[in-house]
């Protein structure tokens, strides 16, 4: 049994239904009703050990609606909370996603403690590959530079010449000013970024274990049955981006939502983000598919709770390795958001 299960369940008070009602009207769309008298007594002690340590939580997108919703001060995609971490003036910052997130935030803050609330909480793409593994990519390409995706450790980062999310791949790897870019580690990524650049990229073969499940059968069937507009993350395959009506980034996702209006949509992406933006857009109707993303999913409200309480788990990174990613991350944010929605 993990330390934070044997936490003592914060009690419920009447009051919390009066003091949290408005958060509640938005969840009960979100989360099955019966769960939301569970959450809000984990929610209120949060917000009240947040406010008593000073700490700012960060969320990304993918976490599931009582956490996006019900604790955090910040809300994002991975660029985002990146430039968030950067300017925040907390001392203690909790980051609610997965750990090359919080390694990100700690890169670019790091004389604050950064904690994340499951060191479990990974991601298959920044697994996909080594810092020896770019090391090597460099020997076998002379003089190309590297870009590497944010979804990647501290040790890749700190090999790499610059860094981008999906909201900017294009314009990093233009601004590098290169004819070949060595572009890591997601393949579907590349290839999307490939189709819109003349810069040639070499590419490793990473994926996201939530968005390459998707396929081009199941976007056909969205359109086809319920008439739906297709919007895709580009992690998904090319097959699947072949169909749909817009790709882009987590972030621009919303945009293209405010701008189309769209009746019926399908987000091709991570289940919790689509339910996350379901509550901005009430009048439009959100098609299944999706995926959840296991690693997201390990950060709940009760470690969120327990990291909190216990200080725990500090992201530690050696400072050298903190000089050399820090460059290629200020790269990244000196570029900014650019995608075009
Ligand atoms: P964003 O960069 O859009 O936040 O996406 C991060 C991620 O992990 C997507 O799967
Ligand atoms: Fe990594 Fe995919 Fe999860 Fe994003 S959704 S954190 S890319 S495994």
């Amino acid at each position: 049994m993990t330390a934070s299960a044997t936490l003592p369940m914060p009690v419920w008070r009447d009051e919390l239904e009066h003091e949290y009602a408005a958060l509640a009207e938005r969840l009960e769309p979100l989360v099955p009703c019966l769960e939301i008298p569970l959450h809000l007594p984990w929610i209120d002690a949060i917000n009240k050990l947040k406010k008593q340590r000073g700490a700012v939580i960060m969320a990304h997108s993918y976490q599931s609606p009582e956490i996006f919703h019900g604790v955090a001060d910040i809300t994002g995609d991975s660029l985002g909370l990146a430039q968030a971490a950067a300017e925040c003036d907390a001392d203690l910052i909790v980051v609610c996603g997965v750990h090359f997130m919080a390694e990100s935030a700690k890169i670019l803050a790091p004389e604050k403690t950064v904690l994340i609330p499951d060191l479990e909480a990974g991601c298959s793409l920044a697994s996909s590959i080594t810092a020896a593994d770019v090391r090597a990519l460099r020997a076998l390409h002379p003089g190309a530079p590297v870009v590497s995706y944010a979804n990647t450790s501290a040790a890749v980062k700190a090999e790499s010449d610059a860094i981008c999310t999906s909201a900017n791949a294009v314009q990093v790897v233009e601004s590098m000013g290169a004819a070949k870019v060595i572009f890591l580690p997601d393949e579907f990524l590349g290839r999307h970024v490939s189709s819109q650049t003349k810069v040639e990229l070499v590419l490793w073969n990473g994926r996201c274990e939530v968005h390459e499940k998707f396929t081009a059968q199941q976007a056909r069937h969205a359109r086809e049955q319920f008439g739906a507009m297709l919007v895709a993350h580009p992690e998904c395959p090319p097959e699947v981006l072949a169909e749909v009506d817009f790709v882009g980034s987590t972030t621009a996702m919303g945009k293209w939502l405010e701008r189309e209006k769209p009746a019926r949509v399908a987000l091709i992406t991570e289940c919790s983000m689509a339910d996350n933006l379901r509550s901005q857009f009430p009048a439009t109707e959100f098609i299944k598919p999706c995926n959840l993303c296991p690693h997201m999913q390990r950060i709940t409200l009760q470690n969120i709770y327990a990291s909190l309480r216990d200080l725990r788990h500090a992201i530690e990174i050696a400072p050298e390795v903190v000089v050399r990613a820090r460059a290629a991350l200020e790269r990244m944010l000196a570029v900014g958001r650019r995608e075009t929605v």
